[in-house]
């Protein structure tokens, strides 16, 4: 499966933060807020992942995060000149995604929660058409809506409606089948002027290949288009990080669990930040006589990893 993360936009609701920054760099805590998404695709056991940005911005993300060799991924960049929608997405992406299953996520987009790697793996173990993933919220009527019965079929798909008919949110990840470039080809413009992913959920919708995977209330989603949402992701980070003693979205960590990366490339990126906290801590990972115990396993375990 491919990964597509999306990173464009010019962010005017973070205005003044976001007219010299692309708001996907801007800093949640230690981090840059892109890592969060693209941790979310290294979980889901993705390498092959494509950032698209604008023009303007995309050496700042080569600068950042390069080939993502440093994090075990394959990195490749395209370009969105205009906010012509999330769904033209997958336009751009057409020949990097050469008929395969892909997963999109959006670069403001921040889950948090015990088990969500599983939760991710089964899905697309199981993608049999699209896979969206509702999350229950206090103020629906900001975001995409999914209504579905008990058997979680989904019965109704709404962006942004004034009357919300159910109280979940349509998250900003989707997973989809080899299909999803030739729907989206059939997509025409909103209201709003954009080629809206809701429209291309409700083709799966209509064909009965949409489902929807719930975020129970032992998972965190935040989407950080706004000052406060900003703020309050940054101190959700530290709370739990400073709490736990371990890192969240920590892509030189994830990728070393993974077996992605080697304990030396691990000690580089050690190096490269052993002037603050950030570089100690991977540097305490790679010092380890197994690569984690068996309680902090975040995931199936690699092959050299041991319990202590
Ligand atoms: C987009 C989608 C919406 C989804 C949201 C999640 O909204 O259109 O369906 O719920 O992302 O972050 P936008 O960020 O374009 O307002």
């Amino acid at each position: 499966m491919k990964g597509i993360v999306l990173a464009g936009g010019k962010g005017t609701r973070l205005y003044p933060l976001t007219l010299a920054n692309n708001k996907h760099l801007l800093p949640v805590y230690q981090k840059p807020m892109i890592y969060y998404p693209l941790s979310v695709l290294m979980l889901a056991g993705i390498r092959d992942i494509l950032l698209i940005t604008t023009p303007e911005d995309r050496p700042r993300f080569e600068k950042l995060l390069g080939d993502g060799r440093a994090f075990g991924i394959r990195l490749q960049y395209a370009e969105q000149e205009k906010p012509n929608g999330i769904a033209e997405a997958l336009l751009i992406s057409e020949s990097f995604i050469n008929g395969e299953p892909v997963a999109l996520i959006l670069g403001d987009n921040l889950f948090y929660g015990q088990g969500l790697t599983t939760l991710l793996r089964q899905a697309i173990r199981r993608l049999d058409g699209a896979v969206i993933f509702g999350c229950r919220v206090k103020d629906p009527e900001r975001f995409g809506v999914v209504r579905f019965d008990e058997q979680k079929r989904v019965l109704s798909l709404e962006e942004k409606p004034k009357k919300p008919r159910s109280d979940f949110a349509v998250t900003g990840l989707y997973f989809y089948d080899r299909h999803a470039v030739r729907y989206a080809k059939t997509l025409e413009k909103s209201a709003r002027g954009e080629l809206e992913i809701t429209d291309l959920n409700r083709i799966y919708m209509q064909k009965g290949k949409l489902s929807v995977e719930l975020l129970g209330r032992g998972f965190v989603w935040m989407d950080v288009g706004t000052h406060q949402a900003l703020h309050e992701a940054a101190e959700f980070m530290k709370t739990i990080e400073l709490h736990q003693g371990f890192k969240v979205a920590c892509l030189e960590e994830i990728a070393y669990y993974l077996g992605a990366i080697s304990k030396e490339q691990l000690l580089v990126s050690a190096s490269k930040y052993k002037n603050n906290e950030y570089g100690r801590y991977l540097l305490d990972i790679a010092k380890r006589k197994h690569i984690y115990p068996y309680w902090e396993a975040p995931f199936e375990p690699r092959a050299d990893a041991r319990a202590e």
